[in-house]
């Protein structure tokens, strides 16, 4: 019997106009249909404009509808791949407000982080928060990761500078993202979530 391919959701963190997170996500996102163990799915927070001012359990009609274009995609997500840049020692504000707007969605899936930032920490910064964010939704944030330092100077065109040593590290994360995601498939499939 063949394995159904892991439904993963890339999500874009950065929603700057023309964002280096952008050439990062579109980059990404070639590198992941070259594999066939990977059926993506691709979101740009400009696309869910939710209110800044926290989730609300009786959110108005606006917010609804928002809300039925992003739930069912990260529902059916199996794993996630964040595209985060570093602001101010920390990751986006906007991927704060989307992240908390949702709950069940990320639990029990693994999430893998590709990171960039101006200074040579390569936005190192943001994913360890970033970590500790995800581990309170109750997902696995697996180790191997795709950095890039240098702010905008790190791609050039439409790809990374250092095409090479990037791809190599997009392998190493989608290996390991691909094996939590299979056996994290069977572990929901297996056993309820305690509450
Ligand atoms: C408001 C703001 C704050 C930033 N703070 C940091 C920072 O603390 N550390 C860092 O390495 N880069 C920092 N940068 C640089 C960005 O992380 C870097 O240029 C990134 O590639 C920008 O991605 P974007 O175009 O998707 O926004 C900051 C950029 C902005 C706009």
């Amino acid at each position: 019997m063949t394995t159904p391919p892991v439904r993963l959701a890339l999500i874009v963190g950065g929603e700057r106009e023309q964002s280096t997170s952008s050439t990062i996500a579109r980059w990404f996102a070639q590198e992941v249909r070259t594999r066939p163990e990977f059926e993506l799915d691709v979101l740009y927070l400009s696309d869910f404009p939710l209110p800044t001012s926290g989730p609300s359990w009786q959110p108005g009609q606006a917010v609804r509808d928002v809300l039925a274009t992003s739930v069912p995609r990260l529902t059916e997500a199996e794993a996630f791949v964040v595209v985060t840049p570093e602001y101010n020692r920390s990751f986006p504000a906007a991927l704060k407000n989307f992240i908390d707007w949702h709950l069940s969605e990320w639990r029990a899936k693994p999430v893998g982080f590709v990171l960039h930032g101006g200074g040579i920490g390569a936005g190192l910064r943001a994913v360890e928060q970033l970590r500790m964010v995800f581990e309170d939704l109750r997902s696995g944030t697996v180790r191997e990761w795709v950095t890039f330092h240098g702010g905008a100077t790190a791609v050039e065109g439409d790809r990374p500078r250092d095409d090479a040593d990037a791809k190599l590290a997009v392998t190493a994360l989608l290996d390991e993202l691909a094996w939590w995601s299979l056996a994290l498939r069977h572990g929901r499939a297996a056993l309820a979530y305690p509450a």
